[in-house]
């Protein structure tokens, strides 16, 4: 009988002490941590999907060292709240929203144009904005929605970078996945956890060497053997200059 009540006991006691021992849990399962102190006064940044996420706090980072950071965001009115609101928590008024729809190249091309137009140097340019398990839909170019947006509409970047499994909004579209992280919400990143990696690869002095390679948790990561070769690697660039009519060099 003491067994049984002792078992409820301990069965009652666990949420609670998952639920005050959330913050220490996940910064013991989160390693990479951004320990970079450059400052970044006169810097230009563009991040894109900075409306939320991994990108938001990203964006809020780098508008604390002073950048000029321009949101580049599909959804306008969503991007002038957020951007309101890093220049209240950070003090920097040069935090700018543009329009940015990766899911349709027009957009993606009056997005460039006016920056050019607007700024003569871009320094850090964060390609963060992506969607996962979204249903079958299409582009405005007819590109399933993936892969318009993840690989074709972010273009090809300097580093990539996997920021771990982070409590965003990027499961959206799976009520199952939802559920999951809802679950696991005591051990998953924070997206402020979650932006580390990106900050660590924009920031960090002498990583140029690097460039190209993978980062996870603040460091270089495994890839495949098929991400390394050379002729596929060569093959999608080719491919996907092809699709998006973009002479190949
Ligand atoms: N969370 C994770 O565990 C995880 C794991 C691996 C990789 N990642 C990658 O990390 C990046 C950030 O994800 P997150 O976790 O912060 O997800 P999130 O909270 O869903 O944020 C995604 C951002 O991308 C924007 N976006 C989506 N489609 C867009 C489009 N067509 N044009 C412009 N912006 C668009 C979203 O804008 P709206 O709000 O308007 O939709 C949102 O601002 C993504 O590339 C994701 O693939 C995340």
């Amino acid at each position: 009988m003491i067994g049984i009540l002792l078992l409820l006991l301990l069965l009652l006691l666990l949420p609670l002490f998952l639920y005050i021992a959330a913050p220490q849990i996940r910064k013991m399962l989160s390693s990479g941590v951004c320990t970079s102190a450059v400052q970044l006064p006169g810097k230009v940044a563009v991040v894109t999907g900075a409306n939320t996420g991994i990108g938001k706090e990203t964006a809020k980072e780098l508008a604390q060292r002073g950048a000029r950071v321009y949101l580049a965001c599909r959804d306008v009115q969503k991007g002038e709240l957020v951007a309101r609101e890093i220049q209240i928590v950070t003090g920097n008024q040069q935090v700018l929203v543009r329009k940015l729809d990766l899911a349709d190249t027009k957009s993606i091309r009056a997005f460039a144009k006016d920056f050019l137009a607007e700024e003569k140097h871009l320094h850090i340019l964060i390609n963060n904005a992506g969607v996962m398990m979204c249903p079958y839909s299409k582009t405005a170019d007819g590109f399933e929605m993936h892969m318009g947006v993840n690989h074709l509409g972010s273009g090809v970047t300097t580093y990539s970078v996997h920021p771990g499994t982070v409590n965003s909004e990027l499961v959206r579209h799976s009520s199952f996945m939802k559920w999951m992280w809802w679950l696991f919400s005591f051990f998953i990143k924070t997206p402020q956890q979650g932006a580390q990696t990106s900050l660590y690869c924009a920031l960090t002095e002498g990583l140029e060497v690097l460039s190209g390679h993978h980062f996870s948790d603040c460091r270089v990561a495994w890839v495949s053997a098929q991400a390394r070769n050379e002729t596929t690697a060569r093959r999608l660039w080719d491919v996907s200059c092809d699709l998006l009519g973009i002479p190949m060099d």
